[in-house]
This record gives structure tokens, sequence and C-alpha cells, in this order.
């Protein structure tokens, strides 16, 4: 009663004050900055500070502080209506009970509903969620590879699919918001979340962030989801690989290699940035106003919101210990440019603390109102205001057993062949095939972190869909072949269980035609999955050596997110295969590698180092320092030899291409495949002029990734590959060393490489 009453209440009042007619700001033909600037003037300090508030969504469930419930209504009256938040998401893992594509609709919508039909202006909710490898967090959704596996695919086209495939499934649950591209780099393989990046290079990772963008936000909004880059900027190089740690940077190094993923993603028009939640230099991100307003918003012209990492204003004071109260901590943030906190859990204390903060004059009104436009401006860009809900009886049939074409696609391309003494492909059709490791049969290693849950599918949970590898190979072989399974390191029991276990494999091993071992790393995400020396069980290195010592041909698949400390098992294996975290299709695709149905071509998105004394070890570092990996950037093998010929390097005139670079590639094998062309530049010296201002340039890098393309080529063919450089990927930034000059195209010579080709460029940009 009371609630009709209110509603009751409300429309005469929104009547009243437009005199009789509708609002501007919900009539859908007005433009959108129009209907913000209605809808801001209308609204309270109180509601205002609302829209700048994200709730988690277990904070609206059960009835206990922590239990996860159905909703509850007096929670979402709080939440909602008391204190007027206007974002809820759902971190990894805060799923709805069950966990299935309808229920996950039937609860934003029952949250939506709550927030139109209760709040005085009706505005809808943003609801986010992580769906970084697929919609991740829904089960049985189709688990796409992550990042890193997609980075070795090099297939712009590829991601941009996949993107926009996970997007159609978020937003059939109702959800608008996605928290990813991550647009970070992965330089230190020690870090947790090295597997959620595009690789080392920022190209690639450019390259790709962008394309992930696209895909998912499309043309028009209303038919997408808003994309987030994050964690902007210089995440995962925190010293000592640690995560949310410290990273100390050069200005130069933040411009050269940290910038260009955020540009791309930028320049995409990508709806939201997220900081990193570490420090840089001793500055907590989320506290600088150079960081998130100079750089962001007046060099970088990002118009979009900014959202908090999670809980990271009160790790201001809490954790950094930068300010000893809540309340000035979130003085420094909002000032420094976070449009919306990502609480996720106390909402009256945030809004409390902001609201003081308002009237005490340390945050601005201009300021609060510029973020709330900003909060606005996406709602209505993504149709919220007219189109708040989702179809609740779609979204299974949606979800369920969707994209199984691609997700195979995704991991096939992904699988990176890192070296083989021939026994690849397993072509003749072996009739005993012995399939060992705990990660054989193991659908959480292959999926990874953010699977289910934030670390990953808990033990005894129902899994999403999902091939094992020891599944694919029995699958590809069929009935006529017999395949062992062992796992081959007991799950407990001291030593003598460790000897029989191995003693058992040799058994096994003497009469079978292919001996695979498969393993990996359990899942994890975060500061979880630091590791100082990321490397095998010491049971599993012991089990290579002593199968090669009795005279296998050892074929090692790897299901790891990182480079693992492998130097020692190289010259017990006859084959490695990288299949990193591949996700749903994870068995068909090793499977068909490892028996020549596919032919592999993915390229290592990162060095791989003999071990972590060399760190940090990249190919586009420093011309000065020893570049020794284990397997380099770049590095790939497939079952035919490609062969480059006809190199021609020729300066273009256009602002954006100014070198188009041609190269013939021959697949000089019997089989079909696909093939990763990748064009490198460096400079052999710089032309730094002496004069009164002198503008020094950097000594040269000992190379950079400049272009790159996947094709196909049938067994026997020719192909000619055009591949523009960008003027970005040939500029440098100029200056002393806080490398504080101009960024400007580097003049000079150039060379130019694809394989072993060489061609140089004079270029003159002055
Ligand atoms: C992570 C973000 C993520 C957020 C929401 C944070 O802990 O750093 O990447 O988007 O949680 O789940
Ligand atoms: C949440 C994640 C979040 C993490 C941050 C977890 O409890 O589920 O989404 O990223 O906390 O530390």
């Amino acid at each position: 009663m009371k609630v009709i009453l209110a509603a009751y209440l409300i429309v005469l009042l929104i009547k009243g004050m437009a005199g009789g007619s509708e609002p501007a700001y919900r009539d859908p033909d007005r433009p959108i900055e129009e209907r913000v600037e209605d809808l801001l003037q209308r609204m309270t300090l109180a509601e205002k500070i609302g829209q700048m508030t994200q709730i988690e969504v277990t904070r609206l469930m059960g009835s206990g502080q922590w239990d996860r419930g159905p909703l509850n209504e007096d929670w979402l009256q709080t939440v909602l209506v008391d204190h007027h938040v206007g974002s809820i998401l759902s971190g990894g893992g805060s799923a709805p009970i069950p966990n299935t594509p309808q229920a996950w609709t039937a609860m934003t919508n029952t949250i939506q509903r709550h927030a139109m039909e209760n709040s005085r202006l009706g505005i809808p909710i943003i609801y986010g969620v992580d769906a970084v490898h697929g919609h991740n967090t829904v089960l049985g959704a189709t688990i796409f590879p992550h990042n890193i596996g997609l980075a070795a695919a090099a297939n712009v086209d590829l991601v941009e699919k996949l993107a926009h495939a996970t997007a159609g499934d978020v937003r059939a649950t109702g959800i608008h918001w996605n928290f990813g591209p991550v647009a970070d780099l992965g330089l230190d393989l020690r870090w947790g979340r090295f597997y959620e990046t595009f690789g080392e290079d920022p190209y690639l990772a450019s390259s790709l962030a962008a394309a992930s963008v696209r895909g998912q936000q499309g043309a028009d909004l209303k038919q997408g989801i808003a994309a987030t880059g994050k964690h902007f900027l210089g995440y995962g190089v925190a010293l000592q690989g640690q995560d949310r740690g410290d990273a100390s940077l050069s200005l130069r190094e933040l411009r050269t290699i940290h910038y260009p993923p955020f540009e791309a993603v930028i320049d995409q028009g990508v709806s939201v940035i997220m900081p990193n939640s570490g420090t840089i230099n001793g500055i907590p991100v989320h506290a600088s106003r150079q960081l998130l307003t100079d750089v962001l918003r007046d060099d970088m012209g990002f118009t979009g919101v900014v959202v908090s990492d999670w809980e990271d204003i009160h790790k201001l004071y809490q954790t950094y210990k930068i300010t000893d109260s809540f309340a000035d901590a979130v003085g420094i943030a909002i000032n420094a440019g976070v449009d919306m906190y990502m609480v996720p859990h106390d909402a009256a204390q945030f809004t409390g603390a902001l609201h003081r903060q308002v009237e005490a004059g340390v945050v601005s009104m201009e300021r609060v109102d510029e973020a709330v436009r900003r909060i606005l401006t996406l709602k209505f860009e993504l149709g919220l205001f007219e189109d708040p809900y989702a179809e609740t009886e779609a979204a299974d049939e949606r979800i369920f057993d969707a994209h199984r074409p691609l997700a195979l696609r995704a991991a096939l391309e992904s699988m990176t062949l890192l070296q083989n003494n021939g026994v690849l492909p397993l072509g003749v059709e072996p009739q005993r095939v012995l399939v060992i490791g705990p990660a054989a049969h193991n659908v959480r290693v292959q999926m990874g972190g953010w699977t289910i849950d934030w670390q990953g599918i808990p033990e005894n949970h129902p899994h999403p869909p999902a091939v094992t590898i020891l599944e694919g190979i029995e699958n590809w072989l069929g009935t006529g072949a017999v395949v062992d399974h062992l796992r081959g390191i007991p799950e407990q029991g001291g030593h003598n269980a460790v000897e029989a276990a191995g003693e058992a494999v040799l058994t096994a091993a003497d009469g079978a035609d292919a001996v695979i071992v498969v393993l990996g790393e359990e899942p994890y995400a975060e500061g979880e999955g630091d590791r100082l020396e990321p490397r095998l069980a010491r049971e599993e290195e012991q089990l290579i050596k002593s199968l090669a010592a009795a005279g296998h041909d050892v074929v090692l698949v790897l299901l790891s997110g990182r480079p693992l400390l492998i130097a020692e098992l190289v010259d017990h294996t006859a084959a490695i295969l990288m299949a990193y975290l591949p996700g749903t299709a994870a068995g068909d695709a090793v499977a068909q590698v490892l028996f020549g149905e596919y032919n592999p071509a993915g390229r290592l998105p990162f060095s791989w180092p003999f071990h972590t004394g060399q760190l940090p070890m990249h190919h586009n570092g420093p011309h000065t320092i020893q570049y020794d990996p284990l397997f380099a950037f770049g590095h790939g093998l497939s079952y035919s030899p490609f062969r480059y010929s006809g190199l021609v390097v020729e300066g273009l005139s256009s602002e954006r291409a100014v070198v188009q670079v041609t190269v013939d590639v021959t697949n000089e094998g019997d089989r079909d495949g696909d093939h990763i062309v990748q064009v490198f530049a460096r400079q052999p010296s710089v032309r730094s002029t002496a004069g009164p201002a002198v503008l020094l340039e950097p000594m040269p890098q000992r190379q950079r990734l400049v272009g790159f393309q996947r094709i196909h080529l049938n067994a026997g063919e020719t192909v000619t590959v055009d591949i523009p450089v960008a003027a970005e990927q040939l500029m440098v930034v100029t200056g002393d060393v806080f490398g504080d000059g101009p960024k400007r195209m580097a003049s000079g010579r150039w060379e130019f490489s694809v394989g072993s080709l060489r061609r140089t460029a004079d270029l003159d940009f002055q």
C-alpha cells in the first residue's frame, strides 16, 4: 500500500514538475546530453552520491551477513532506495542460487525493477561483471581461452568475435557492463594475473584489447555492453611480481610501454576505465590526480566513467596509509578522478563520508556533477531507461551450448608448439596411448581462475561444459585404440606412494605407442596466484625424467597461465605443447594438434626465461642487455616449414601508416596451416641532434613488434602479405633521463625484419 501510494505521489510530482508532460529525461527522442542535464538538475545530493556508489550483489541476498540466499526485499530497499545506489556488481563467484542463466536474468531483473519502481526518479541501475573469458561466472556458459592464449593466436578478428559472443551472453542475463578487457602487460611471470593479459608486447596487447572493446561495445551500445579498460596504469610490474604492489616506473617507461594499450582502448571509445589497485613511485594510483585526470582525461582524451577497483578507497588509508581517515581517502580519490566507487560492501559508510566531504567543501559540487553526468550518460547510451530488463525465458536458450565452434577455434589457434623432435604429430594410428598427469582429466585446471568462482571452479563443484585432455584424446581415437590414464602423482602419501606411482607409470609406458604427460597449475586469481618460482611439482619433474631415462619420447602438454620454469625438462621431452588455459574446448583442441588434424601456429606472446634471475626480460628491452630466453617472444613451431621471400619496405606518405611491409610467405610443407607473420623494427642507431636545444632520443630498443598478421596457407601455397606499419609504432619518447620530452616519430634509419630477412629504410618525419 505504502509503495503504491509513493509511486502515485512520484507520478504526480514528476508530472507537476514538467507541467503535466513527461520530463525531458524520459524522452528518448531528445539528445542524451539534454536528458542528462534535465535529470541531473532534478537530483538531490544524496541521489547523486548514490549514482557514484557500486555495491556487491551478495549484500542484497540472504538474511545473515554473508549467506547467499535469495534476494532480500529489505536490503533491496536499503541499498537501492535509502542509499540511492546506482550500480551493482557480481564479484568473482557472486551468482544466484541455482546458478543458471535464467536465474541470473531473474535476479538482475528483480534488482532493476526495484530500482526503477521504487526510487524517486526511476533511474535504472547498471550491473557489472567480470566476463573475462566468456560469461565465466554463469554455470553452463561456454568458457573461452584466457587472454594469454588469445595473444598467442594473434588474431584480431577472432578476439573481436569472442568479445561479441560474450557480450551477447552477458546482455542476455540483464547485465550491461563488463570489467574487461585487461590492457595491462604481462611482464612478470611471478604475477598472479599474468594470464589475464595479452602478453608482454605493447603493440600486440593494444591491437587485441582494442578488438575486444569493438566486439563488446559494437557500433551502438544499445546492442552491446560497456567495456572496461583495466587496470590503468602500470599494473603488473610491481616489485617482485606482487599483485597490488609498488611499481617503480620511469616516465619514459610509462609512456613507451604502458600508455599504448590504454590509448588503444580509448581510441575505440571504451566506456569505462578502472585504475590499478597498486602504487607507482609510492603514490597509490587511486589517489593520483596526475594519472586519473591529467594523463587519462587531458592527454588521452578519455570522456567515460572511472570506476575504482575493489575497496580501493579503503585501501588508501587501511593498506597504503596515505591518510588517517576513510573520509580523507574519499576526498582524495574522488578529487583525483574516481567517478564511481566499487565499495563494495558498506554503502552507508561511503555515501556518508562523501556527503560530509561535499558539505565541508573538500569535494566540490561541480566534481560530483561531473562524475554523475558521466555515469548517467553511459546509462542513456546503453538504452537502460527505455529497455531496462532482459527476457528471462531467453537466457538459458541463448547461453547453454552456445559458441562451441568458436571456443574450439580459439583454443586451436592459441596452441603453441614449443619443441618437437619429430614425434608430433602422432600420425600413425597408435594402438595404445598412455595419458599421464593430474591435469589430464581436470576441468578446474584447464579453465584457470575467474571461472564460476574468483579462484576458479571450487573442488567438487559442478563445472561448465568441458572436454578434458583425456576425453579429447579418447574421442579422437574412438574405439579402435586403448587409452590408459594414470595420475602419476599420488594425491596423498609420502615417498613410498610417489615411488609406487612412478613405477606404475613406467610399467604402463612400456606397452604404449605414445606417452602424453599433461601438467599444469591449479587455478588461482590475483595475489593468491603470485609465485616467486612458478614451476611444476618436483614429483612431476621427476616423472618426466624417469620416463625419458627409460627411453620414452615424452610429449608434454602444459596447461598454464604463464611460462613455468621448465628449462631442466627440455632435454627430457620429445615435444612440448603450450596450451595455456584453453577453457571448454581444451581436450578437442589438444587432441587435434597432437594427432595432426590441426597444424599448430600459435606464437609465444612473452619471453620464456630459463630462470627468474633473468627477470625482467623482454624482447623489446634495451639493446645492450643480453636477451637469452629459453623460448623467445614469437617462438612457435608448426608441422609445415614456412619460407619468407621478397621482403619489400616502402615509405608511405599517409599520416597513420608510415611504412608498408610486403613479404611472400610459402607453405613448403605437405599440410595446410595457419601462419603468423610478425614484422619487427629496430633502429641501428638514433639521430639525436646537438644544438642549443638538445633533444635526446633514448638508445635503441633491441627490437619492437610493429605489425603482425595471421594467414592461412594450403600446402605448397605462396601468399603475398601486406602489413602497414602504423605511425605510433615508430615513435620515441624524447628527453633526458626523465623522459619528459615530446613523443615523436623517430627519423633516421630503421631496419625492418620478417624472419631472417631484413631491409632498411631511411625515414624522415621532420
Ligand atoms: C579485480 C578487478 C575486478 C574486480 C571485480 C578486483 O579485485 O582487481 O579486476 O574487475 O575485482 O571483481
Ligand atoms: C571477489 C572478487 C574480487 C576480490 C578482490 C573477492 O572476494 O569475489 O571479485 O576481485 O575479492 O580481492
